[in-house]
């Protein structure tokens, strides 16, 4: 007896860590945002999350495969897959492209009739702001895109794609383009502009590193969701950085890439991470992402950088958090020996990985390369 065919996909998809950060919305059902932003999409040899998905095709233990509903297990353990909630949204909107397809060509298989199973891993800590909802929602729409053929020979865009991201996490439309990648935070109300574009691919600026210090891989105490919308509501400051800052800065930084620019991508990137976590301060009630560690690699950075700076050599790193207390250090290739050896004198912890061959002793961070 012939058996049921396996339609199935596995995709991965990187983190990206914003320079202009993304925070607030002004379409809390489409993720429309209140400001433009801007990262760096990181390498998918480090942080990554793994997706495989799976037309559920057997019937075996239902009579109607249409009323198996859709699963997923996020790093081993099921997540509800709330009726109108965001995956729900991403999948129905997947089904429907598919959909469209099938009804163009009736030689493909009807996949839109079976419910899907699907499985995510990540590689690095979830939901503690290394930027997990980015690559976890930009690898299930690359998986289920994937499966279901919505390619650009079947008439649908990575920018088609970037816009059903966007709807499961904002900061997910980034992840589905490598390198230095601008989310346009568009005008329209049915979010169609409202997508991400590249600035620059990776190889464009190959010497620019990422290093991750870990401080914490607990999950945070307030997610991103519930954390922008509370600012949005009471920030008097969110109102000052989304007209008079985030503009000027998306500019400014957007040149800096263009040129190569170190110094210029620092200080706006420092300044940027510094105002969001202001602007959470300034909610209420005040939200704090950043604990002791975190404002220690600050200052160890600035005073690095002071010195470097009065040496004539320039800026050696720029720091960024997101909405947690992990820190995350662009720097130059050059300079990547010497940040790392001074953030593990200053920080010395268990685990560590060591691509620069730094030797045996204990330390704290992890580093790799964009591209
Ligand atoms: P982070 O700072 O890690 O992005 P968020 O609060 O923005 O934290 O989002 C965390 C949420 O993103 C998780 O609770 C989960 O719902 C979702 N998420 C994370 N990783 C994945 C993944 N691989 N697949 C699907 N959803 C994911
Ligand atoms: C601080 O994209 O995680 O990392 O759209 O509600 O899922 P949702 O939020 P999310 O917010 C990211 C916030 C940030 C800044 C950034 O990545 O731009
Ligand atoms: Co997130």
């Amino acid at each position: 007896m012939a058996s049921d065919p396996v339609y199935e996909a596995t995709c991965t998809a990187p983190v990206n860590i914003a320079v202009v950060k993304y925070w607030g919305k002004r379409d809390t059902t489409l993720i429309l945002p209140t400001n433009s932003s801007l990262s760096v999409t990181l390498s998918q040899d480090h942080l990554r999350s793994l997706t495989s998905a799976r037309c559920i095709t057997t019937t075996s233990n239902n009579s109607n495969a249409n009323a198996v509903a859709d699963r997923l297990w996020l790093n081993g353990h099921e997540e509800e897959i709330q009726q109108g909630g965001r995956t729900h949204r991403c999948l129905a909107e997947l089904r429907q492209m598919r959909k469209d397809l099938e009804s163009r060509d009736s030689s493909l298989p009807k996949l839109t009739d079976f419910a899907l199973h699907i499985a995510s891993e990540n590689n690095f800590p979830t939901a503690a702001g290394l930027a997990s909802s980015a690559s976890g929602l930009s690898a299930l729409i690359a998986t289920i895109s994937t499966l279901y053929a919505l390619l650009p020979e079947n008439g649908v865009s990575v920018s088609d794609l970037s816009r059903v991201a966007r709807q499961g996490s904002g900061s997910a439309c980034r992840s589905m383009f490598g390198g230095y990648v601008a989310w346009d935070m568009g005008t329209r109300d049915d979010g169609h502009d409202s997508v991400a574009v590249e600035v620059a691919p990776a190889s464009h600026w190959p010497d620019l590193h990422a290093l991750i210090l870990v401080v914490s891989d607990k999950k945070k105490g307030t997610p991103s969701t519930a954390g922008m919308q509370r600012t949005v509501a009471t920030s008097d400051l969110l109102k000052h950085r989304i007209d008079h800052v985030v503009p000027a800065r998306m500019d400014r930084i957007s040149t800096a890439i263009r040129n190569r620019d170190f110094d210029q991508f620092a200080i706006e990137t420092m300044a940027d991470s510094n105002q969001f976590h202001a602007v959470c301060l300034d909610t209420q009630p005040p939200i704090f992402y950043l604990n002791d560690v975190s404002r220690a690699v600050i200052q160890l950075v600035a005073e690095l950088n002071r010195a470097s700076v009065d040496a004539g050599k320039g800026y050696l790193a720029a720091y960024t958090y997101d909405a947690g207390p992990n820190a995350v250090l662009y720097v130059r290739e050059r300079d990547v020996k010497l940040v790392l050896e001074l953030v593990l004198r200053y920080f010395p912890q268990q685990t560590f990985d060591d691509p620069f061959h730094l030797g045996p002793e204990p330390a704290a961070a992890s580093s790799f390369v964009q591209g």
